[in-house]
């Protein structure tokens, strides 16, 4: 018998403005009925300023200044992840960026259920294990390393 081992690993995820308020409680059922512990979270509303770092990579792109603009627009919950692989995994999770795609080939991800377009698309989730270790430490600093919930997902914690 072949087993393979994938580190566990902590990414960055969000609920973003269009869907804090109506679709908080279903996001977090599906954050642990996949098997992510929640390490760290917290609901705020992001400045211009840590809105602009934190889409960085993104900053010679077309759409940038309104990806920074809709994030500032109101509350986004930000939780620290972890799981084996979380990085990969949670954006299997969410489903591809444009919500019309998510829904013709993952139909059950957060983005076919949750997302009305490419911008305003429910959910974020750090790219690579780099920009995850960036995002938390941008978003949390010290105070990513604390355990709060732990998993009761089906794969175990
Ligand atoms: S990448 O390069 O794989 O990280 O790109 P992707 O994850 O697809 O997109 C990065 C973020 O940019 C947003 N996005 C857009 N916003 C507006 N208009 C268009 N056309 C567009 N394309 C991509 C997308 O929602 C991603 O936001 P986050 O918050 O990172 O999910």
């Amino acid at each position: 018998e072949i087993k393979f081992f994938f580190p566990r690993q902590d990414t960055l995820a969000m609920i973003k403005p269009d869907a804090v308020e109506e679709h908080k409680d279903e996001i977090l059922e599906e954050i642990r009925r996949k098997g992510f512990s929640i390490k760290n979270y917290q609901e705020t509303i992001l400045s211009e300023e840590m809105a602009e770092e934190f889409y960085k990579e993104h900053k010679d792109k077309s759409f940038y200044s309104q990806l920074v603009q809709f994030i500032c627009s109101g509350p986004c919950l930000q939780l620290v992840l972890s799981k084996e692989n979380a990085v990969e995994d949670w954006r299997m999770v969410m489903g591809p960026t444009d919500p019309d795609k998510a829904k013709e080939i993952f139909p059950d991800s957060l983005r076919a259920r949750f997302a009305s377009d490419i911008l305003h698309n429910a959910v974020h989730g750090s790219s690579s294990v780099e920009q995850a270790d960036r995002e938390i430490q941008l978003l949390f600093g010290d105070r990513s390393a604390e355990q709060v919930t732990s998993s009761e997902g089906e794969n175990g914690g």
